[in-house]
C-alpha cells in the first residue's frame, strides 16, 4: 500500500519503482511530492513518516493517464467529462450512461437562471439513467468578463478562475478514490472548456491529483445535420467549424461549407448573401426546436426575427447553422 504525506498520490512506473526501493528498506513508503515542471515532480519517499525529507529522491511524471492504477480500484480520484448531447436526452450514448453509473457525484456549473433549463436537463438525465440516489453539486460559474483589450487574455483569466473552482470541488467533494463527473453539453471536444480547465489544474500540480476521461456526445453540428437531414459537406470536401465572432474574417479560401456556433451577433446577416444557402437550427433536439433553411438572401430576415422572438420568450438561445457557398468547386 502507498501512504501519502502531503503532495499528490502517484501512479505508474515511478510508484512501482519507488515502492520497491523503499519497500526493500522495510515498511510502507510515505511520499512527499514537489512540483518541478509541467507533469514532472520530485518525489521523496521514506518508510519513516517523520523523516520523509531525508528519504530517497525520485523524479518522474505525476500522472500516467492510462496507468493501470487509475480509477476507483487504483485509489485515485477520477474525473469523467461526459458529453450528454445537445438537448435531447435520447442522444445520450450507452458509453455515457455506463460512465454516469460510475460517478459518485455530478458537478454542475450554474450560470444563473437563464440557463436553469440546462441544469434541469442534466437532472432529468441523471434521474432517468442513474440507478438509485445520486449526488449533484452545483457551483456558481465564475462570471466571464470579456471587456478587456484582449479576448484571448480574458478567456484565459476566466479559465484560471474556473480551474481554482474545479480544484476546490475535487478536494471538497471527492474521496481519494472517488469518481466525479461533469455532464458537458454536446461533446467535450467542441467549444467547451472543461477538458482544458482540468488540464490546467493538472498542469498546476496543486493540491489534488486525478485522472481525466472524456466520453463523447452528440454535438450541435451533428444534431443540426440530423434535424435537417443533410450531410455537413459535399463529397470528399472539408467543413470548417467556427464561431460567429470569427466568421467575417474566417471563411477559408476554397471551402464551401462553414458551420457556425456561438453566434450572438448574427454574423450570417452581415455577409453578402449572394450564392449562400443556410441551414439554421435553434434549441436542436429540444421541445422548442426551430429549423429554417433556404437561400440566405430569402430566409435571413426570418431567422433574425424568429431568433429574437424565441430569445425574448425563453431568456436564452442556442443556435447553430451551416452555410454553403455554391460558387466553390
Ligand atoms: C458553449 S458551446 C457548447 C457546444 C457543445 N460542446 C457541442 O458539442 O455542441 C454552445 C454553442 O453550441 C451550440 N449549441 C449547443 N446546443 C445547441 C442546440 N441544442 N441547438 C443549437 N445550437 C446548439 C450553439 O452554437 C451554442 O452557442
Amino acid at each position: 500500500m502507498i501512504r501519502q504525506c502531503g503532495g499528490d498520490r502517484l501512479v505508474g512506473d515511478e510508484v512501482r519503482a519507488l515502492v520497491q526501493a523503499v519497500g526493500e528498506s522495510g515498511g510502507n513508503p510515505f511520499l512527499k511530492a514537489e512540483h518541478l515542471d509541467r507533469g514532472e515532480q520530485r518525489f521523496l519517499a521514506s518508510a519513516d513518516l517523520d523523516d520523509v525529507a531525508g528519504g530517497e529522491e525520485f523524479v518522474g511524471h505525476r500522472l500516467q493517464p492510462d496507468g493501470p492504477e487509475c480509477g476507483k480500484d487504483g485509489g485515485m480520484r477520477e474525473v469523467l467529462v461526459i458529453g450528454i448531447g445537445s438537448g435531447d436526452p435520447a442522444q445520450l450514448t450507452v458509453q455515457a450512461i455506463e460512465a454516469m453509473g460510475r460517478a459518485d457525484v455530478f458537478f454542475v456549473l450554474d450560470k444563473g437562471s437563464a440557463t436553469a433549463e440546462m441544469v434541469d436537463l442534466r437532472r432529468s438525465i441523471c434521474d432517468r439513467h442513474v440507478d438509485g440516489p445520486y449526488r449533484m453539486v452545483a457551483v456558481a460559474d465564475p462570471v466571464r468578463d470579456l471587456s478587456g483589450p484582449s479576448y484571448g487574455d480574458d478567456v484565459r483569466s476566466w479559465h484560471t478562475q474556473r480551474a481554482a473552482v474545479f480544484e476546490q470541488l475535487l478536494i471538497d467533494e471527492l474521496a481519494d478514490d472517488g469518481c466525479g463527473a461533469f455532464l458537458v453539453w454536446g461533446d467535450p471536444s467542441l467549444y467547451d472548456s472543461t477538458l482544458r480547465v482540468l488540464d490546467q489544474v493538472v498542469a498546476a500540480a496543486g493540491r489534488v491529483a486525478f485522472r481525466v476521461r472524456s466520453v463523447p456526445g452528440i454535438s450541435a453540428p451533428q444534431a443540426l445535420a440530423a434535424a435537417h437531414g443533410i450531410a455537413l459537406h459535399g463529397i470528399g470536401r472539408p467543413v470548417h467549424i467556427t464561431t460567429g465572432r470569427r466568421l467575417a474574417d474566417d471563411w477559408p479560401e476554397g471551402v464551401a461549407e462553414v458551420v457556425v456556433m456561438l453566434d450572438g451577433r448574427l454574423a450570417f446577416a452581415q455577409l453578402d448573401p449572394a450564392g449562400i444557402d443556410i441551414w439554421w437550427g435553434a434549441y436542436l433536439g429540444m421541445p422548442d426546436e426551430i429549423l429554417i433553411a433556404g437561400p440566405l438572401a430569402e430566409v435571413s430576415e426570418e431567422i433574425v426575427a424568429q431568433r429574437a422572438a424565441a430569445k425574448e420568450r425563453k431568456g436564452w438561445i442556442f443556435d447553430t447553422y451551416l452555410l454553403r457557398r455554391s460558387a466553390v468547386d
